[in-house]
């Protein structure tokens, strides 16, 4: 039996950090096992523009603990506004390693997202050119489309025609939660890559519905039919190398889950590399994690892999705080519903 392994040290690639008092109490979670993670955009304002992503790197660089090595990978958010000179500035510089799409309404500070796709044509094509991921918030926000299919058919209305409107544009399908997205990313060529939470390789809807409602287990895009599940599991385990670790770990206070309008987001960063190995154990592919958290994603986005590495050691169940502390209220920490075995040393 397998009770240790080492891997290269994991990537994060998608996050959300937030900003001050919040990003001071979250950022140490990541960057405890995490050298590098993908910097999700939507702040209040969002990060829109180069300046704004420089101003944002370095208040996460001043929140670092002391002593720790984290590199924080910025991503810009698109808007019908976005400029594809700054845009490209931005890239060419090393600033910003992709820019987020999301379309407007369609989760946790949108707003200032995409409604009109071919407004923003030039950027995505500026962007093709020049080999800049984008990363895709993949539901469409019509009222008439019911939540749980709105993964579905965003793929057929909006990310499969920027696909062939766009050839060589790289894309990244972010947080997948249905089958018809794994799917489509196994449909298609290296250019689209696809990255899977750690909540959605462990709940399906019933943990959020199923004998009293369960705002920590609330995110989006929502989990789906165990069936989603287990496909989402198939494709981590996998070892293909389209498909990597971004845990979209999203951090809010109790008292903004716990509201007759909560807020979506799990906060899985301190405990999502215990979870994975448990979830990689269980199907027999613990020899699979190293590439999902550590060696796709780079590749995916042409950089190299850690040379660092991470140990994990399995033993007695392991604790971790149920809450992190904030100034403005605790966090809850996810709660996988199953005793965890694997210990980060
Ligand atoms: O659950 C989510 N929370 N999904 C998102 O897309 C956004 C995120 C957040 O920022 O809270
Ligand atoms: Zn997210």
């Amino acid at each position: 039996m397998t009770s240790q392994i080492t891997l290269r040290r994991p990537d994060d690639w998608h996050l959300h950090l937030r900003d001050g008092n919040m990003l001071r109490a979250v950022l140490p979670s990541t960057a405890t096992h995490f050298a590098r993670a993908i910097i999700m955009p939507n702040l209040v304002p969002p990060v829109v523009t180069s300046a704004d992503a420089a101003g944002y790197r370095d208040r996460i660089l001043s929140a670092l603990p002391e002593g720790s090595i984290f590199e924080p990978l910025m991503t810009l958010y698109l808007t019908e506004q976005t400029d594809p000179d700054d845009v490209a500035a931005a890239h060419a510089s090393g600033l910003i390693k992709a820019v987020k799409l999301y379309p407007a309404g369609a989760t946790t500070n949108s707003a200032s997202g995409v409604s009109h796709f071919d407004s923003v044509r030039p950027t995505l094509e500026r962007m093709a050119e020049i080999g800049l991921p984008l990363c895709v918030h993949g539901e469409v926000t019509d009222s008439d489309i019911d939540i749980f299919d709105r993964e579905a058919v965003f793929i057929d209305r909006v990310l499969d025609p920027i696909r062939r409107t766009t050839p060589g544009l790289r894309v990244v399908m972010e947080h997948i939660t249905t089958s018809n997205a794994v799917d489509y990313a196994r449909s298609q060529d290296e250019t689209l890559g696809a990255t899977i939470t750690t909540h959605h390789l462990v709940i399906n809807r019933n943990h959020i519905l199923a004998g009293g409602i369960k705002p920590h287990y609330y995110c989006l895009p929502v989990a789906k039919r165990e069936e989603h599940r287990l496909a989402l599991r198939d494709a981590a385990t996998s070892g293909e190398a389209r498909f990597f670790l971004g845990t979209d770990s999203a951090p809010h206070t109790d008292a903004n889950k716990l509201l007759p309008c909560g807020c979506a987001g799990c906060f899985t960063a301190p405990n999502t590399m215990s979870i994975l190995a448990q979830a990689f154990e269980e199907d027999g592919a613990l020899d699979k994690l190293e590439g999902f958290t550590s060696l796709n994603g780079p590749a995916f986005y042409g950089l190299p892999v850690n040379k660092e590495t991470i140990t994990l050691t399995k033993g007695d169940p392991v604790t971790y705080p149920s809450h992190v502390e904030t100034p403005d209220g605790p966090v809850t920490v996810f709660d996988p519903g199953f005793d965890l075995n694997w210990r980060v040393e």
